[in-house]
């Protein structure tokens, strides 16, 4: 297939069903495969719907300048947008940004800014986001996009995504899918249960976060949870909240991967284990759990034993065994509740907390 440019090959991952890991013979449970994207995860979708949108608004000209605080995905979004679109780029990151997003965004001419004070709370999410208001203000034709708030994030969900997942399934009993800034959660469960109107949406999150107004604690998970409630997160349209640990997480990316032969990313490998509870509690249903990126990210990292060791995690604590997984799936560490939520908040006020990397 020819296309005019990489962008171009945005959207239509493939949803592979499990075939060895499931509660129950007649349960099928899918995963949709976003690291197939091509910055390598989901971010690939809201990045552009934002900076389209933000074009057309007439907010974005050739000769502005994209300023973004990024830990990951994002920031890798934006480098290959940037590059392709010809806009400069420069991303605000912090001493814990893996080494992999870094040389991956500057390969692209993406810029970084690094900040190095860690906030009142000893992480760096609310410095990386002042440092990014200091910068918009000083770079002529600078804008941010505020993933948090801005609604072309879910937008791009509604529009693209949930339509994607409507046409593959004739029926569909349940979504799962991991919450950082809550748009492909809120996007999807937002358009899909047009299509599927008893959708049961389950969202994720990571023990240790403080989205959905429990108390913050540091966790090793990449790419789901923050200190505060975003604006994007639609509450309204989640139906249950189940909070994943690391080692449930971790745990569930290796067996996939010598079980099924799908390498996929930490927030993916959370949104499985959520995916088989869901299971286990409902037999026989459709649930399709989102991955949003690929384990390629990861591996010098949580599926590398020596990392774990120096971040704290025995390797030897993970199941290895698709017996151990399902066994841990049918009494997950924090069974799925109903979801409760404070007002959402702000990175600068009052208390944004340290997020792993
Ligand atoms: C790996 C990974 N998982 C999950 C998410 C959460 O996605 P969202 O921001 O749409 O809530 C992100 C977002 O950056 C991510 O990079």
């Amino acid at each position: 297939m020819i296309y005019n440019d990489v962008l171009e090959t945005l959207g239509e991952t493939p949803v592979i069903q499990l075939r060895k890991l499931l509660p129950d013979p007649q349960d099928k449970i899918f995963v949709k495969l976003e690291g197939a994207n091509p910055s390598g995860s989901i971010k690939d979708r809201a990045a552009l719907n934002m900076v389209v949108q933000a074009e057309r608004s007439g907010r974005l000209t050739p000769d502005s300048t994209i300023v973004e605080s990024t830990s990951g995905n994002l920031g890798k979004a934006l480098a290959l947008i940037g590059a392709v679109k010809g806009y400069r780029v420069v991303l605000v990151v912090d001493p814990k940004t893996p080494k992999t997003v870094l040389s991956y965004a500057t390969s692209l001419g993406a810029e970084l800014d690094m900040v190095t004070e860690p906030d009142a709370n000893g992480g760096y999410q609310a410095t990386r986001i002042r440092r990014v208001q200091e910068l918009v203000a000083q770079i002529p034709g600078a804008i941010t996009l505020d993933q948090y708030n801005n609604p072309d994030n879910p937008r791009a969900h509604i529009q693209h995504t949930a339509p994607e997942i409507a046409k593959d399934f004739e029926h569909l009993d349940a979504l799962v899918a991991a919450v950082s800034t809550g748009g492909h959660l809120s996007g999807l469960s937002t358009g899909l249960k047009e299509t599927f109107p008893s959708l049961h949406v389950r969202a994720i999150d990571a023990v240790g976060s403080a989205t959905f107004g429990h108390p913050f604690a540091p966790y090793k998970i990449r790419g789901i949870g923050l200190g505060w409630t975003p604006g994007n997160l639609r509450t309204d349209v989640v139906d249950s909240l189940h909070r994943v640990s690391d080692t449930e997480a971790f745990s569930t990316c290796r067996v996939l991967a010598a079980e099924e032969g799908l390498l996929l990313g930490e927030s993916g490998g959370a949104a499985v284990f959520a995916a088989l509870a869901y299971a286990t509690e409902n037999p026989g249903r459709t649930v399709l759990a989102i991955a949003p990126d690929a384990g390629a990210n990861y591996l010098y990292e949580s599926y590398d034993d020596t990392w774990l060791c120096e971040h704290g995690t025995d390797p030897d604590s993970l199941w290895r065994s698709g017996d151990d997984l399902l066994r841990n799936a049918r009494s997950p560490q924090y069974p799925a509740a109903a979801s409760t939520v404070s007002a959402p908040g702000s990175p600068c006020s009052p208390a944004p907390t340290e997020v792993y990397a």
